[in-house]
This record gives structure tokens, C-alpha cells and sequence, in this order.
């Protein structure tokens, strides 16, 4: 019995592997989208593209949706992102389907926090601003997230012009702490950065790799399409950014978890090559 559940755990692992793509698994071949579904939208059946992908690949600290030991929303904290003004969910949430199975509510919405992680959220609420919807893919763990910049909420929350792409750029850019904003005409499916941040004594060191065939380089089926195509462009260009983060220091006295996942496997393997 112990002996088939290994065998069980290893191919799974090795299955994985066989995707074009490491620490994440493509919801399009699963029968799911890299889209995502919003209520209400005209016409029917428009979404948003889920634009930045953080690897399984990253130290598992990293992956948990946590404000503590080092997790997702510390890391956002990073870059100033936080999580709803006063804790209400303003607006309404989307939805994704990543493993061809379950539409699944999106764990909450980030927002961009001015400085202020208190109640910084609440001046995006209201002026606009940099804005991210996420979600885990539950088989692999990875957290998917789609990232635009919106108008004021007077004007109705539209996305600003090139607000997908651009909203993607500035987190890729805030991630790597660039000198200055990307010039998203200039990325390709070869586009690589990588650069460190630094949050209550956590340093997450960020990889970043864009990626093409995941989404299309077009405005079809893409959410408020209208205002974001600029200058005859597509609304979007069709890329992810695909993070992998490595925390490289932590507060005094806190160890690393190890990868838990990763050893277990190893030592699966060692104990399967040992009875076969
Ligand atoms: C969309 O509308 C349906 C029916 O009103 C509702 O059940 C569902 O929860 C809504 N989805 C989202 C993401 O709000
Ligand atoms: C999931 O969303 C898709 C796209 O909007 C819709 O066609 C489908 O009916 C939804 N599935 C369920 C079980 O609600
Ligand atoms: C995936 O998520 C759905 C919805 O949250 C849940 O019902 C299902 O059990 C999960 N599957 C796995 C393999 O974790
Ligand atoms: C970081 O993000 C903010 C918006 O949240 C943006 O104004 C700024 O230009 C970004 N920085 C870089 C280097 O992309
Ligand atoms: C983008 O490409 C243009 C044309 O090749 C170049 O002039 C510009 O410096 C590039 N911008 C950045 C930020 O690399
Ligand atoms: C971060 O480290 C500094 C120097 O060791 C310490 O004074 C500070 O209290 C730490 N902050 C947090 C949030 O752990
Ligand atoms: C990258 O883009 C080029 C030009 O659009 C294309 O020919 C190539 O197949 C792409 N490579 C990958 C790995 O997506
Ligand atoms: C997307 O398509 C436009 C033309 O519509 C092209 O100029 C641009 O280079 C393409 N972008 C990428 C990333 O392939």
C-alpha cells in the first residue's frame, strides 16, 4: 500500500514536468482560461487576462496566502499593495476557472496603498489606481493574479488605456525595483528581470520571465476592450510575466521551512528505488 503511494506521488510529479512551463500548469490545456469570468460584462462572456503567474518554483513561504512568516500579502506589502479599504470588499469579484473544472471566486483583491498598508487601499478605492485580483491553482499551487490600472471610481472603474499590460510592468517593475517604469513596447517572449525587495525583514528576490502562448496578442474577449486598445494596438500583447521568488533573508531567529514538497519527493523517490 505505502508502496503504490509513492510510486502515485512521483509520477505526479513526473507528469507535471511534462508541461512546456515549470511551477504552473496551463488552465487552457486543462480546459480552463487564462481569462477570467466577470458578471454583467457587454457583450456577454468578457474577462480579464490573469497577466502575472508566481511559481510554484518559489520558496513555499511565499505561496502561502499569509500577512505572516514571510507569505503572499508580506510580500505584496513589498510593493505596496494591500488588501481591501477598511476590509470591504468594494466592487464586485471575479471569478477564474484554472484546472478545467470549478469556477472558483477569486481569494480577494490588492490594492495599491500609496505608502500607507493602513488605509492607503481606501485612496485607490476611490482615485484609481494599480489593482490585482488573485487566485491558486489548486494542483500545483501556483497563485494567479490579474493586475490592471483603473480610472477613478467616478468614471465607473474603467481600465485605463494599456492598463493591463501596464499594470503588469509596474508590478514586474516595483518586484525587480527598477530605476523606472518598463516600456512595455519594448518586451518579448525573451524579457527577463530580476531584483529584490524587502518587507517587515523579509527579502524576496524576484525572477522574472515573460512568456507568450499562454494568452493571445489581441483585444478578443478582453474586458473593457474599448478603452484600453491605444495607438491601434491590441488591449493586450499576449504576455505573462511568470515570477520565481526566493526569500534571501528573514528576521533574526525565524529559519527557512525548506521545501517541504521537494524533500518528501526525494526521499519518496529514495524509498521506491529501495523496494522496487
Ligand atoms: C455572477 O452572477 C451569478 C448569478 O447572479 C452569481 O451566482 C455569481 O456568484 C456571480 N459571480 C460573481 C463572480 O460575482
Ligand atoms: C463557469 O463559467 C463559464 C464562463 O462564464 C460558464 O459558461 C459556465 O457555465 C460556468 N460554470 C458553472 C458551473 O457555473
Ligand atoms: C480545488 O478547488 C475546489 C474549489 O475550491 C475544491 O472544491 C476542490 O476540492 C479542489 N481540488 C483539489 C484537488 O484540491
Ligand atoms: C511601481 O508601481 C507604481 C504604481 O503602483 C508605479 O507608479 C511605478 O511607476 C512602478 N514602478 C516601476 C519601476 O515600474
Ligand atoms: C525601447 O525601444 C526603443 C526603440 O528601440 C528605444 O529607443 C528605447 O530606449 C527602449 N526603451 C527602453 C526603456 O528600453
Ligand atoms: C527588523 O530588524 C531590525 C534590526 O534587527 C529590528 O530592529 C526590527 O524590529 C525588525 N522588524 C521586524 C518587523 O521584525
Ligand atoms: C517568441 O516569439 C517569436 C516571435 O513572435 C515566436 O516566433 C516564437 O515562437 C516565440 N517563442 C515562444 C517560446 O513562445
Ligand atoms: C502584438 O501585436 C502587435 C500588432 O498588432 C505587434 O506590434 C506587437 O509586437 C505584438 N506584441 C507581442 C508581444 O508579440
Amino acid at each position: 500500500m505505502l508502496h503504490w503511494l509513492l510510486l502515485a506521488h512521483v509520477s505526479a510529479a513526473l507528469l507535471a514536468r511534462d508541461s512546456p512551463y515549470s511551477g504552473f500548469n496551463d488552465p487552457n490545456v486543462l480546459g480552463g482560461s487564462m481569462l477570467t469570468i466577470v458578471n454583467n460584462t457587454y457583450p456577454p462572456g468578457l474577462g480579464e487576462p490573469l497577466n502575472v503567474i508566481l511559481s510554484a518554483d518559489s520558496d513555499p513561504a511565499v505561496l502561502k496566502d499569509s500577512l505572516y512568516d514571510g507569505g503572499f500579502q508580506n510580500y505584496m506589502l513589498s510593493v505596496h499593495l494591500s488588501t481591501q479599504c477598511l476590509g470591504a470588499q468594494f466592487g464586485s469579484t471575479q471569478e477564474a476557472n484554472l484546472d478545467g473544472h470549478t469556477n472558483v471566486t477569486e481569494i480577494q483583491t490588492l490594492r495599491q496603498n500609496y505608502g500607507d498598508p493602513y488605509i492607503g487601499s481606501c485612496r485607490e478605492t476611490f482615485e484609481g489606481g494599480q489593482h490585482l485580483r488573485y487566485w491558486k491553482q489548486n494542483d500545483t499551487g501556483a497563485i494567479f493574479m490579474a493586475v490592471s490600472v483603473e480610472m477613478e471610481l467616478i468614471k465607473g472603474h474603467d481600465i485605463i488605456p494599456n492598463g493591463y499590460n501596464v499594470g503588469r510592468d509596474f508590478l514586474v517593475g516595483n518586484v525587480t525595483s527598477l530605476p523606472a517604469p518598463l516600456d512595455g513596447r519594448n518586451l518579448t517572449n525573451t524579457s527577463t528581470f530580476v531584483g529584490s525587495t524587502r518587507y517587515r525583514n523579509y527579502t524576496y528576490n524576484t525572477e522574472v520571465r515573460y512568456v507568450g502562448g499562454l494568452l493571445s496578442n489581441s483585444s478578443a474577449d478582453i474586458n473593457h476592450y474599448l478603452t484600453v486598445e491605444e495607438d491601434g494596438m491590441p488591449a493586450i500583447d499576449g504576455l505573462v510575466a511568470v515570477f520565481t521568488v526566493s526569500i534571501t533573508d528573514r528576521p533574526k531567529g525565524v529559519s527557512a521551512a525548506g521545501r517541504a514538497g521537494a524533500s518528501a519527493l526525494v526521499a519518496a523517490a529514495a524509498l521506491v528505488a529501495a523496494l522496487v
